[in-house]
């Protein structure tokens, strides 16, 4: 579903990834540690062919992202989930119009406008289906501003769930979050990449939340250290 060969990429003279060759199967549930700086955020970057690596390449699905624009390169997006570390939320609008946003990618401009103006019953109970599991249903109609640090990641994630993607990054999704609702969050990741065989790679920073992943990764100074499939997978 996703795959990395030989990729590189350096910021200017910074370089921050050297030859990461990596495959992530349809189903497969990755948790991805590194300290901080380590270039976990710039691997969902090139994933998201938010820009292509220096060298090497990345493919979503067999397709390879080097060249592709405009609606080749929405295509695929609308097939990748990313929950970003800052969350990417609009303040101004409702919790459930955030996570309604998730299915954007599927729709025309003006299917996006209609679905946040006046949501069919199906888009309704999705977003009130994915805001129960994040635990947040009585938020639905608060303004994104007015929640919490650790809730606006929570609807990033309820976000992700109703774009149905076959391939969830979830960046550092239990920053922030209590250890307890942080272990809840990464279960709810991790059921609904289950469910839908849906490939899921989670950076975490707190080697416990790495229970229950097929595969457990680790990056230190832009290299693949471990990369280590669990005894369950
Ligand atoms: N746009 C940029 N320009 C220059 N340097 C950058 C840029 N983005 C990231 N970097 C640098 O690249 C390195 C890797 O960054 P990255 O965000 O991928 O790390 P990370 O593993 O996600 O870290 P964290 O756990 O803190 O989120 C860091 O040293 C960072 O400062
Ligand atoms: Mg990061």
């Amino acid at each position: 579903m996703l795959a990395y060969r030989g990729v590189a990429h350096a910021y200017g003279a910074r370089r921050v990834l050297e030859g990461v060759t990596l495959a992530v199967q349809r189903g497969e549930r990755v948790a991805l540690l590194g300290s901080s700086g380590a270039g976990k955020t710039t691997l969902f970057r090139l994933a998201y062919g938010a820009f292509a690596p220096t060298s090497g390449s990345v493919l979503v699905d067999g397709i390879d992202l080097a060249g592709l624009s405009g609606n080749a390169l929405r295509a695929v997006r609308a097939r990748i989930a990313v929950v970003f570390q800052q969350h990417g939320l609009i303040d101004q609008l409702s919790v459930s119009a955030n996570v309604i946003a998730g299915t954007f990618g599927r729709r025309t401009t003006i299917g996006a406008l209609r679905a946040v103006l006046s949501p069919s019953a199906d888009d309704r109970a999705a977003v009130a289906a994915a805001l129960e599991h994040v635990g947040l249903a009585d938020r639905a109609r608060d303004r994104a501003f007015d929640v919490s640090g650790g809730q606006r990641g929570r609807v990033a994630i309820a976000r992700a769930i109703v774009q149905r993607a076959e391939l969830v990054l979830a960046d550092e999704p239990a920053a922030s979050l209590d250890p307890l609702l942080a272990r809840e969050i990464v279960d709810v990741l991790l059921t609904d990449a289950q469910e839908r065989d849906a490939a899921l790679v989670c950076t975490l920073h707190q080697p416990e939340l790495t229970r229950g992943f097929d595969r457990v990764i680790t990056l230190e100074g832009g290299h693949i250290v471990h990369d280590t499939r669990t005894a369950a997978a």
